[in-house]
């Protein structure tokens, strides 16, 4: 081992994926996971923690084989047995933690109330993935489940709907700006083999023009076709079968249930056929919020997901227990809020009004008043200022300057530059709101 004064030791740094979370960042952090608490509370969900490591098979059992979480990104390793008593053990830090919210539901029998159970969590999850901004080895999840005995409810399409309306309160209410919801059904156990069928029979000619990874899974599992991101795949994949199509007429009623509720609560969704998800747990209900590009994800801007298990249950070998959760990524949430939160600070006013002489302050200000009412943001210098501290003043808050001079003020014409071109105009009164709304 070297000492501390070793100058040839390398610094052991942080595992590549995982990151420290330091002050500053950690305050809004907690007031993150403080609001979500706050807003869980007034649902009526309780917390649960589970262990972050648990048995391997809960995942495969879980989450599917065939998925790239169980089958390429779990952290596994065998546990040693320490006792000839004990036998060795196959392990797997949770990659997410809808499966140990289910099994710890089985195994304290929690359905046994016969209630329907709310439960949420905030913890780390673990996924040996490619790091790049808002995709982490180690990342956060806040999410919850709504899960019980079917005469609890739990299946009904109230469930999705108050589900979808908690979480646009709470991304409202945590400020995040333009989220959009991308809903979908992938149909129940019934349906699904049938519509599985019909894209494994629509991609057979066609797998040969796609990717590679298509090619592989047009035979493996045919569903994550829907998730292929090359862009000279879009066109084939886009004119594949529709699960909506394949849908059963109480899968059919219970997506229409969904969206009417959604709609009764004014909860703005876009219907995407092509949202299956990662899990192979779902069942019905699948969706995803999204934030506009340019706010801070890159290519990552899924912001959480989820959707329906009514199977997952049964899967683990518990009772019927149809469910309905999400888990939102608090890397890519925090990640957001920052990222549009320098965009709200360095947003610059439309105009900047200067008046030239103190004797045009009056109208100055009368101009602004109008130029606010048409809905401008504008601010409004004095007339005291010299022409040069006039433009450097408005080049600090405001995208362009009115230039108020006598002759402005008799001629009704005014005086516009515009900083990011330079370009310097006249144009009527009646013509500037227009001019000052162009971005
Ligand atoms: P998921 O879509 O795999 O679903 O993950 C949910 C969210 O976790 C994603 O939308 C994303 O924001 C975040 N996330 C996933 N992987 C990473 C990563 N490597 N780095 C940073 N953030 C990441 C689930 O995990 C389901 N258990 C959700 C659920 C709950 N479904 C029903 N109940």
């Amino acid at each position: 081992m070297s000492n501390a004064g070793d100058k040839s030791g390398s610094i052991v740094k942080a595992v590549r994926g995982t990151r420290d979370l330091l002050p500053p960042d950690t305050e809004l952090w907690n007031r993150v996971e403080a609001t979500a608490r706050a807003v869980f509370g007034r649902y009526g969900f309780g917390e649960i923690r589970t262990p972050v490591f648990e048995a391997t098979e809960l995942f495969v059992r879980g989450v599917g084989e065939e998925t790239d979480v169980v089958s390429k990104e779990m952290y596994t390793w065998e546990d040693r047995a320490r006792a000839a008593s004990e036998k060795a053990q196959q392990l797997t830090l949770r990659p997410e933690n809808t499966a140990g919210v289910v099994r710890a539901y089985i195994e304290h029998k929690l359905g046994e109330t016969g209630h329907l159970r709310k439960l949420f969590y905030i913890g780390p999850q673990f996924r040996r993935e490619r790091p790049q901004r808002g995709r982490y080895r180690q990342f956060w999840q806040i999410g919850a489940e709504v899960i019980g005995p079917q005469s609890s409810g739990s299946e009904s399409a109230i469930r999705d709907a108050e589900v979808l309306e908690m979480l646009a309160s709470l991304l409202d209410e945590l400020g995040v700006k333009g989220w959009r919801l991308a809903l979908n059904s992938v149909g129940s156990s019934n349906d699904r083999p049938r519509y599985v069928a019909a894209l494994k029979a629509a991609l057979e000619p066609l797998k040969a023009t796609l990717c590679e990874d298509c090619q592989r899974r047009a035979e493996t599992n045919p569903l994550r076709v829907l998730d292929c991101k090359v862009p000279e795949d879009q066109a084939t994949i886009d004119a594949l079968p529709k699960i909506a199509d394949y849908l059963d007429e109480a899968s059919t009623a219970h997506f229409a249930e969904v969206k009417a509720a959604l709609d009764a609560c004014g909860v703005a969704y876009a219907v995407e056929p092509r949202l299956v998800r990662g899990l192979d747990y779902y069942t019905r209900t699948t969706f995803e919020f999204t934030v506009p590009d340019g706010s801070g994800l890159g290519t990552q801007n899924a912001l959480l997901g989820g959707g329906r298990y009514d199977g997952l249950s049964e899967m683990l070998g518990g009772p019927k227990a149809p469910g309905i959760g999400f888990a939102i990524g608090e890397d890519r949430l925090i990640l957001t809020l920052q990222a549009q939160a320098q965009e709200a600070a360095a947003k610059k006013l439309d105009a900047y009004i200067a008046p030239l002489g103190a004797e045009r302050n009056a109208a100055a200000l009368a101009l602004a008043r109008e130029l606010r009412r048409a809905g401008l943001s504008v601010e409004v210098g004095d007339g005291s200022f010299r022409l040069k501290k006039s433009f450097e003043a408005a080049d600090r808050v405001a995208r362009r300057v009115v230039l108020l001079g006598e002759d402005e003020v008799t001629s009704g014409v005014a005086s516009v530059k515009t900083f990011a071109t330079g370009a310097q105009t006249k144009v009527e009164r009646d013509k500037l709101v227009e001019l000052l709304s162009v971005e």
